[in-house]
């Protein structure tokens, strides 16, 4: 299958970019074809609720930013992985805002199945970000392949790494 990683965080070496890594190379085992892209490295502007996407834009929308870039790749995904640390008790800005910028297509066109693994210092953070991500597995009408998280003493382990795999499993 098709497999889309968004990667959100910016710092290149953390634990949310191992975990994308590590569902990379799981997945690319198992035979699938992955793209990761670090979001966090875009520009990549919120909705403008402008509304010229559902008129005179005819699906696209207005803003002309690296959000170009992801539209051909959300179009073609088959899954979607979301890997992001917890901001604020929730997922971070740099997740949501490729997320919200689907308002133009309302869906990935292609995504069957999704995924999201999010990383933390603390346990118990994770009630806003997992209730967005089922909510939105809900409202785009795909299945959820699974959750993992990671708290501080959870990171880069092979207890993580095996969850991670299972995860790729489930597809
Ligand atoms: C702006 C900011 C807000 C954060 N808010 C929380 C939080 O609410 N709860 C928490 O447990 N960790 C919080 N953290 C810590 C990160 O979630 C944690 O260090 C995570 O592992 C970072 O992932 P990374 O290594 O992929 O960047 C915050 C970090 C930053 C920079």
């Amino acid at each position: 299958m098709k497999i889309l990683i968004l990667q959100a965080s910016p710092r290149a070496n953390g634990n949310t970019a191992w975990m994308a890594e590590e569902y990379k190379n799981a997945a690319e085992a198992a035979g699938h074809e992955v793209t990761l892209v670090n979001v966090s490295h875009k520009k990549i502007a919120g909705c403008l609720a402008c509304e010229y996407c559902h008129g005179k834009g005819g699906g696209a929308c207005i803003q002309k930013d690296d959000m170009q870039e992801l539209y051909p790749l959300m179009a073609e995904a088959e899954v979607l992985v979301l890997a992001a640390p917890i901001y604020y008790f929730t997922l971070n800005a740099q997740i949501q805002a490729p997320i919200q910028r689907m308002y133009c297509v309302n869906k990935p066109a292609k995504v069957r199945k999704m995924a999201l693994m999010v990383s933390s210092y603390s346990p118990g953070v994770y009630t806003g970000a997992t209730a967005e991500y089922k909510d939105i597995c809900n409202y785009w009408g795909v299945t959820d392949s699974g959750i993992v998280t990671a708290k501080l003493d959870e990171q880069k382990t092979e207890a993580t790494k095996a969850k991670i795999q299972a995860l790729v499993s489930n597809l």
